[in-house]
């Protein structure tokens, strides 16, 4: 498609009214109203609501799933019906939080993205019950089928899953659409599943609401008027607040550790303040300490990583201790 002309728009300075002409070029009634109404939420800025207004990538974006026609499972733009009662929908942990929209009549419309990212887009979606003043904000993480970084590095993980269908297998093996959506829709599922093992056993993460092919709903941390919780990697802890951090980063580590796992991709990006809470966000790769051959090079780099964010805070570095970190999780683990 017209790719050259979007370039040619984008580049361009004055891209708020270069977007409008872009629209109108459209001969695509869905895809101009789609593009108008989906706002984007650039990764530091601070208002997420902006409905209405795209930036460029958000443009970018919209052409990219358009192209490769990567989310044409997904639901259509603006409204859906509630997806809670879909007969292929796997469900969160029971019983159900009291917040949760269960209503059959529900409708989800979706606000906007949150993040946009080579392995998986997040948007903005609102769950309510027309004729009501029942609404809530969720999460939904799409993981893309596109060129997955994670893929790559550990092939190992897809090994153990591998499919009994052979048709599936030959899918997989050689990349093919249908093979590399059913990879997405593994890293949707390991997600799912380690979120619902986390949260029933009392750890910091995110509801997991539902799971439809490669869509995982979740519990939106943050504001009621949309306002995701900023990152911790964004943050710049008064001492007090820093300690306190720590102290919760050391409790759900430990937790972890009990059941026998590490994060994997731990880093101040993968962890979320809400509300003075530590959320732990960002969970398809959970690594198996015991199991996992690499187990305890992940747990060290988990370990690492974090203490290190904490140090260069300003934390001291004999409490901030990685060393520290590893044993308390290979001690809870049982190892
Ligand atoms: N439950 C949630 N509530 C609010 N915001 C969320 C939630 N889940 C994810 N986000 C936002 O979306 C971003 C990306 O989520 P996540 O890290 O799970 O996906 P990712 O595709 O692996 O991203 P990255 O490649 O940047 O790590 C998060 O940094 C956070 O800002
Ligand atoms: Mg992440």
């Amino acid at each position: 498609m017209r790719k050259r002309d979007l370039n040619h728009l984008i580049e361009n300075e004055n891209h708020q009214t270069d977007l409008e002409a872009l629209y109108e070029r459209f001969d695509d009634a869905d895809l101009r109203t789609e593009a108008r109404t989906r706002a984007f939420r650039d990764e530091d800025e601070k208002s997420p609501n902006s409905r209405g207004r795209l930036t460029e990538e958000g443009v970018a974006q919209l052409f990219r799933e358009r192209e490769t026609e990567e989310i044409d499972d997904g639901p259509p733009y603006g409204y859906r019906w509630t997806t809670w009662d879909d007969p292929d929908a796997q469900r969160g942990p029971e019983p159900y939080p009291d917040w949760l929209i269960t209503h059959l009549g529900a409708v989800d419309e979706q606000h906007g993205i949150l993040k946009t990212g080579k392995e998986a887009d997040v948007f903005l979606i609102e769950r309510s019950v027309p004729d009501t003043d029942d609404g809530i904000l969720l999460a939904s993480k799409r993981y893309r089928s596109g060129d997955h970084r994670m893929f790559h590095r550990d092939a190992g993980y897809l090994e153990g899953r591998r499919s009994r269908k052979s048709r599936e297998r030959r899918a997989v093996a050689n990349r093919s659409a249908f093979g590399r959506n059913l990879i997405a829709q593994q890293w949707a599922i390991a997600e799912f599943d380690v979120l619902g093992e986390l949260w029933n056993a009392g750890a910091p993460v995110p509801y997991p609401v539902q799971r439809i092919g490669t869509e995982l709903l979740m519990e939106f941390l943050g504001d009621r008027e949309g306002g995701a919780a900023p990152r911790l990697a964004q943050l710049r802890p008064e001492p007090d607040e820093l300690a306190e951090l720590w102290r919760q980063l050391v409790e759900a580590m430990a937790l972890m550790g009990r059941l026998g796992y590490t994060h994997g991709d731990l880093s101040a990006f993968n962890l979320l303040v809400h509300n003075g809470t530590l959320m732990l966000i960002d969970l398809p790769q959970v690594v198996d300490v015991i199991a996992n051959p690499q187990g305890h090079t992940f747990l060290e780099r988990d370990a690492s990583n974090i203490s290190h964010w904490f140090q260069a805070r300003g934390m001291a570095h004999d409490l901030a201790d990685p060393m520290m970190l590893i044993d308390l999780v290979r001690t809870e683990a049982g190892i």
